[in-house]
């Protein structure tokens, strides 16, 4: 079974979650597009009534209004349930996220959700953060090397992430770099230290937030609670 079947079959067991009337975070990347694209089927079938979504980028913004799926703002009240991809997921469902770019407003929106999802393929469980994936940090432009170098300060090679040899640009006009500190041990302390540093905004460590992880493999799709 190929890695986008396993992506869509997380998605699909993810959205047994989802009832009328529920406002979602609708996630970015592979993973989180199956999610989008598997809701709107529901929603046109009438399986799914009331539903209204906050996309967590532009990306996604995009794709859930081509579905014709009702989008709104993230209001005070946060929402139901977000559903969302990871880079990596450790046993303790601390997640990486970011390699799409969209990290810090997935942190804004999976913090403020009543029950957040996290769906993947089997390539995404590690034992220890840090083993598969860099870390992607969004920082500001201005001073961005003086930044990095903060960042580097701290135990990591990092990296501003380019596209075509230009900086890539969040949807929030920000630079972003990926940080390899290899295998983190104190994910916690690891983010406060980062966001204490001048010019970062957000640090794709998402502790304590997952409550459940779906995950797919070729054994089948694996539920696993916080
Ligand atoms: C987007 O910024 C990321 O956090 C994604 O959720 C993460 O990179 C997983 O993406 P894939 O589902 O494409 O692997």
């Amino acid at each position: 079974m190929n890695v986008d079947e396993l992506k869509k079959q997380a998605a699909a067991a993810a959205l047994r979650y989802v009832e009328p009337g529920m406002t979602l975070g609708l996630g970015t990347g592979s993973t989180a597009r199956w999610a989008v694209l598997l809701l709107a089927e529901k929603i046109r079938s009438g399986q799914l009534r009331g539903v209204r979504a906050v996309p967590t980028s532009r990306q996604t913004e995009e794709l859930a209004r081509q579905q014709g799926i009702e989008l709104v703002e993230l209001g005070p009240e946060g929402v139901d349930l977000a559903i969302d991809g990871a880079d990596e997921i450790d046993p303790d469902l601390t997640l990486i996220k970011g390699r799409g770019g969209a990290l810090l407003r997935e942190k804004i929106v999976e913090a403020a959700a009543r029950r957040f999802i996290v769906i993947a393929d089997s390539s995404k469980k590690v034992d220890l953060l840090g083993t598969r994936a860099p870390l992607p940090v969004e920082i500001a432009r201005f001073g961005w090397r003086r930044t990095l170098a903060l960042v580097e300060g701290l135990g990591a090679t990092a990296n501003l992430r380019e596209n075509g040899g230009q900086p890539v640009v969040s949807d929030n006009g920000n630079y972003i770099i990926d940080a390899s500190f290899g295998p983190i041990g104190d994910p916690a302390g690891l983010e406060a230290s980062l966001k204490l540093l001048p010019g970062v905004f957000e640090v794709g460590i998402f502790r304590q937030m997952a409550d459940l992880a779906i995950i797919a493999g070729p054994e089948g799709v694996e539920e696993v609670t916080r």
